[in-house]
This record gives C-alpha cells, sequence and structure tokens, in this order.
C-alpha cells in the first residue's frame, strides 16, 4: 500500500474488500456488542436464581412427628429463623406468625407472664410495642391489635411436621380447621 497517498490506512482494497480502517471500528463495534451481552447475561443469572429460591424454601420441616407428640399441652416452642411459634393446644398443633398483626413488631413468648387461655397456668404472647395481649391460640385480649397473630398452614409429610411460612393467613377467630392432629 503507498502509505504517502493512504497515510492512515483508509485507501480502498482492489476486489472490494475492506480498508484497515474499516476493520478496526467493526472489530471496536463487535467488542462492544460482546461486552453489553456479557453484562446483561450476568445480571439475568444473578437475579434468576434468587427469585427461584425463594420459591423453594417456603416450606420447612419445622420437627419430627415424634417430637411433636412429645410436647405437652400449653407448650409453645419458637422458630427464630422461621419466624414462628409452633402452638400445642389440645387439638394439635398450631403455627403462629410472630410478627404483630397491629404495626408488624415481633411478638415474644413470655412464658412466666399470667395465662390468657386454660391450657396452662402461665404464659402468653405480648407484643412490647402498644402491649398486645395474645393466648396461646394467637387471639387478641389486650391492647390494639384489630385480629389474632396470623398462622401458617401446617401439614405432616411422612414423619416430619412441615409449615408453609409463604403463606400466612390472616384470621378473625380460631377453628380447628387451623390447626393440625397430631
Ligand atoms: S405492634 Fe404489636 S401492639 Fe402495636
Amino acid at each position: 500500500m503507498d502509505t504517502d497517498r493512504c497515510p492512515s490506512g483508509s485507501c480502498p482494497v482492489p476486489g472490494g474488500g475492506v480498508t484497515r480502517r474499516q476493520f478496526l471500528s467493526r472489530a471496536w463495534w463487535v467488542a462492544g456488542g460482546l461486552l453489553v451481552a456479557e453484562v446483561a447475561g450476568g445480571l439475568v443469572v444473578s437475579l434468576w436464581p434468587k427469585a427461584k429460591a425463594g420459591a423453594f424454601v417456603t416450606k420447612i420441616s419445622v420437627m419430627s412427628l415424634q417430637e411433636a407428640r412429645a410436647m405437652p399441652v400449653g407448650t409453645v416452642a419458637y422458630f427464630t429463623e422461621q419466624r414462628l411459634y409452633i402452638s400445642r393446644v389440645e387439638s394439635g398443633l398450631l403455627a403462629l406468625y410472630r410478627k404483630c398483626p397491629h404495626l408488624g413488631c415481633v411478638v415474644p413468648w413470655l412464658p412466666d407472664d399470667p395465662t390468657e387461655d386454660d391450657l396452662a397456668q402461665r404464659g402468653r404472647f405480648n407484643c412490647p410495642c402498644h402491649s398486645g395481649i395474645f393466648d396461646r391460640y394467637g387471639l387478641v385480649h389486650g391492647g390494639p391489635p384489630p385480629r389474632p397473630m396470623d398462622v401458617f398452614p401446617i401439614t405432616i409429610e411422612g414423619d416430619e411436621v412441615v409449615v408453609d411460612t409463604g403463606n400466612p393467613i390472616q384470621r378473625s377467630r380460631f377453628d380447628e380447621s387451623q390447626v393440625i392432629e397430631i
């Protein structure tokens, strides 16, 4: 190539091929396109598994059937990570969401407080935010909560007590359909 007449390599190539400048320009476009595709693909991959994982972890085995049957009536067990209580009532087990139905505070179980039901001598839920009081069925006995504590669907699967923590159920009263017999 005559570099005096084509100093930047932009002269047409005999036979209809591309010049060096055209080649470099296209190479930059291709590299840029690949970079954008890689970034977009990475975003999709990083977001997709989280959405799927959330869908998979809602049903959780909290104890064996044997352990559940060993709970005396009136016992309340706290599952911190699952954010729920298992309350042993007369007819079976109730899974109570720890989130207060008033403004969402975490409701602690206080085993030494006076009882609000006839299942045991002592123990009740007492929300520290506005003194919402609940019994072992999650029913309101004082304070501003507008409804009982929410419950989770609970089932027996094989030898395991399984709670579906992805589906808290609001309710206006207690009925036996909320309990799983053991
Ligand atoms: S948030 Fe529990 S009583 Fe208000």
